[in-house]
């Protein structure tokens, strides 16, 4: 018996805007088993949200801190965010999971709109959304949506990575901004639920989470660390923002994080570019750093 082909899934980091039909239309003709967003599509851009939630592909979101922009400011979700979210509908996968077997896996939904950092900025807009006020039933509530995976891999889907990857400005979720630049800009609650999923016997086998930009504000204009190993899980962080670049033909291309999955494994990383007719201009396999707990 052949082993089946490993499935594809493409995920796109912090788009901030940064869309174009034909990259819908890309998406279309690939036909991947899943697309996964990080989340800042836009500044509570309902309109671009819509966009995206008609794309003919099976999708799983977890919005940003900039979808819920304007409801942090007033501490209850704004319209727009309640038709964000509508348009979405289950394809919003916060504190949620989605299973995805053709890939052996459990798609599992972090807390979504995180800012990063200790806090939580609104514990008014969590527990009006999810009946959450703090970190610790946060990280329960997601702990809570793993016991309803049908596999035992998972892929963990969040807007910002975990605390405990490092402190300098250039690590994976490494605070580059700010009067102090410096300090683990992680999700508290995210490791904490990492850990206790892991206890219970399910192996997270990657995370992917943007929100820390790929180009470092301190030292300015250096480069983040976007693909970290630690423990048997990767660490994936698609931010590469613009994620449009014109290149030197004056064409302008897009970037798209491709994986490979079997088998409830990641069996292939890469980052890859596409110009306007959908053709595959570049193809590149990131180093991966293998860091210590
Ligand atoms: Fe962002
Ligand atoms: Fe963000």
């Amino acid at each position: 018996m052949t082993p089946p082909r490993p499935a594809t899934l493409y995920a796109l980091g912090d788009l901030h805007k940064h869309w174009r039909p034909e990259d819908a239309a890309f998406l279309e003709r690939e036909a991947p088993a899943h697309v996964l967003f990080v989340g800042d599509l836009g500044d509570e851009d309902v309109e671009l949200v819509r966009e995206l939630a008609a794309i003919r592909v099976p999708k799983a979101f977890v919005l940003g801190n900039h979808d819920a922009w304007q409801s942090f400011t007033w501490k209850r979700p704004t319209p727009r965010l309640m038709d964000s979210l509508q348009a979405l509908d289950a394809d919003h996968i916060g504190y949620e999971v989605r299973d995805l077997p053709e890939a052996g896996i459990s798609i599992l939904g972090a807390r979504p709109f995180s800012w990063g950092g200790p806090g939580l900025r609104s514990p008014e807009l969590y527990d009006t959304l999810y009946g959450v006020k703090d970190m610790a039933r946060s990280a329960a509530k997601i702990v809570e949506a793993a016991q309803r995976a049908a596999h035992q891999d998972l892929l963990i889907l969040a807007h910002n990575g975990p605390t405990g990857l490092g402190a300098g400005t250039g690590d994976i979720y490494g605070k580059d901004f700010g009067r102090e630049p410096g300090g683990d800009w992680g999700d508290p609650d995210l490791e904490e639920a990492i850990a206790r999923i892991r206890d219970q016997g399910f192996r997270v086998r990657a995370v992917v989470a943007g929100h820390m930009h790929h180009r470092l504000a301190h030292p300015r204009g250096e480069l983040r660390t976007r693909y970290v190993r630690r423990d048997g899980v990767a660490y994936v962080n698609p931010a590469i923002v613009p994620r449009l670049r014109r290149a030197e033909d004056g064409t302008v291309h897009a970037f798209f994080l491709r994986m490979r999955w079997s088998a409830g494994r990641m069996v292939a990383l890469e980052e890859v570019w596409v110009d306007l007719y959908g053709t595959v201009v570049e193809v590149h396999r990131p180093e991966t750093v293998e860091t210590g707990s």
